[in-house]
């Protein structure tokens, strides 16, 4: 059975990620989004609440074969964990490059069992990120087309509630 890993901070999920997700469903028996728990950025959702936006926007795609799982301490620990023999990374520009090479290098010195499969959303989608989503919302800007619904509803909730 193949079985990949689309980990990320998920914070919150966008249209960006979904094409992605959707496109990884598809080259594998089963895909589990895994929403990093120890992440060194601020987050404004905590981990029950995006794994919900997750499932709730996954769900919306009807995959069935997608599992949402929040996940802590190092990534290639994690797919040995779930049997994993790949990780899924969005690429979206140069600018996500360094990073992401740089991160691949590292997962495969870590465990060279486990694969990084870079894959591109469709090019319209290339601008949107979680960061600027969030800094859109945050100023009052409509974010309905760059991230799923229940994510636009929650976004207004959230920034409300401070
Ligand atoms: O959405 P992000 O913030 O770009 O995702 C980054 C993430 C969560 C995939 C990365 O920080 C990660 O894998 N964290 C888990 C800890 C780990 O394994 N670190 C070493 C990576 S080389």
């Amino acid at each position: 059975m193949r079985k990949g890993i689309y980990p990320g901070s998920f914070d919150p999920i966008t249209n960006g990620h979904l094409d992605v997700l959707q496109r990884a469903a598809h080259l594998f028996d089963h895909l589990i989004i895994a929403i990093a728990r120890d992440n060194a950025k601020a987050s404004l959702f905590s981990i029950p609440e995006r794994v919900h936006l997750v499932e709730k926007a996954a769900a919306a795609l009807k995959l069935s074969n997608v599992q949402v799982l929040p996940f802590e301490g190092l990534l290639v620990e994690f797919a040995r964990q779930q049997s994993a023999q790949a990780v899924v990374r969005g690429l979206r520009a140069i600018s996500d490059f360094e990073f992401e090479f740089q991160m691949a290098l590292m997962n495969r010195k870590l465990d060279p069992r486990v694969e990084t499969i870079f894959l591109t959303p469709r090019e319209e989608l290339t601008y949107i990120s979680s960061r600027i989503v969030k800094e859109i919302a945050r100023l009052g800007g409509d974010v309905t087309s760059f991230v799923p619904s229940n994510v636009a509803t929650a976004l207004k909730a959230k920034l409300t509630e401070h």
